[in-house]
């Protein structure tokens, strides 16, 4: 079944719902639609599906509504575990400015893919095989390197990407310790969740603060998808610079670096 296949079937769904559609409504046309400027199936599909109103968090997706061609398991796994509403891409491009993206434990590579349609400069790192990745259905929409939570630690010039990092597993936490840029991109649920593990949201309150989250992010129902970019804790930023270098190799000078207004050398984070 194609695409506009399931958009009939689900077209159908709603001229058969009668009156339990009183309780759901469409995204599509409605205030929580956002213009598209990508080619982005998976919101084709979501903005047409009967969604509950979840308060300020705005509209929610019922992918487990009866009846319909396709529900949430099924585009999780064929898109992503997050929506990439044509909102959230606007906002991704105007967070990251001129800055590149890696991104880790990418799946099938839809947001990558979503993001390189918007003109980030994207690179993007999955370390299963395709066939055998069980959170896809082994389409890959974008070009995957091969290569798991370490591959961070290569792009300090990037921003880091991470989207719906498995649960209950350490690898999120070990890429957000590999990574030595500067900003960082969360979706997925928040500390007790579903994503990551406890490690990774310590790392997060201690290393990183929010400096902003998409207002437009659309989380199925049932589950509170956030996204939100973060830039690294000032006093952090100069340890790390001081052990590393600002871009995470030895420095020889460390100790000579000092603020373009001081006199003389003084140790950062000592006041
Ligand atoms: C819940 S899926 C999310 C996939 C994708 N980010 C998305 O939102 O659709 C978690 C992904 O993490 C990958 N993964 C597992 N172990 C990893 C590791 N050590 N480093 C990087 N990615 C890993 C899995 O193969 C899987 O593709």
């Amino acid at each position: 079944m194609t695409v506009l296949d399931e958009l009939a079937e689900i077209g159908r769904w709603w001229e058969l719902a009668g009156p339990a559609r009183e309780a759901v409504r469409r995204i599509a046309g409605g205030p929580s639609d956002q213009a598209g400027f990508t080619d982005n199936p998976y919101w084709d599909i979501v903005r047409q599906l009967p969604s509950l109103d979840g308060g300020r968090h705005g509209p929610r997706p019922d992918g487990f509504a009866r009846g319909l061609p396709v529900g949430h398991h099924a585009l999780t796994k064929r898109y992503a575990w997050a929506i990439p509403s044509p909102g959230d891409i606007a906002w991704l491009a105007a967070v990251l400015g001129p800055r590149a993206l890696v991104e880790i434990g990418a799946g099938s590579g839809y947001w990558a893919w979503q993001a390189r349609q918007a003109g980030i400069d994207v690179i993007a790192y999955e370390p299963a095989d395709p066939l055998a990745n069980a959170y896809t259905d082994g389409i890959e929409y974008f070009p995957l390197r091969p290569g798991d939570h370490t591959a961070a630690r290569r792009h300090p010039d990037r921003a880091l990407l991470l989207c719906w990092p498995s649960g209950d597993d350490p690898w999120a936490s070990q890429a957000l310790r590999a990574y030595t840029g500067d900003m960082v991109v969360y979706i997925g649920e928040r500390r007790g969740g579903r994503c990551a593990d406890d490690g990774f949201f310590q790392r997060l309150g201690r290393e990183w603060t929010a400096v902003g989250a998409s207002p437009h992010h659309v989380s199925w129902r049932y589950l509170d998808s956030t996204a939100t970019a973060y830039r690294r804790t000032a006093r952090r930023a100069w340890r790390r610079a001081l052990r590393n270098g600002p871009a995470g190799r030895p420095a020889a000078a460390a100790w000579t670096w000092r603020p373009r207004s001081a006199g003389r050398p003084r140790r950062p984070g000592r006041g």
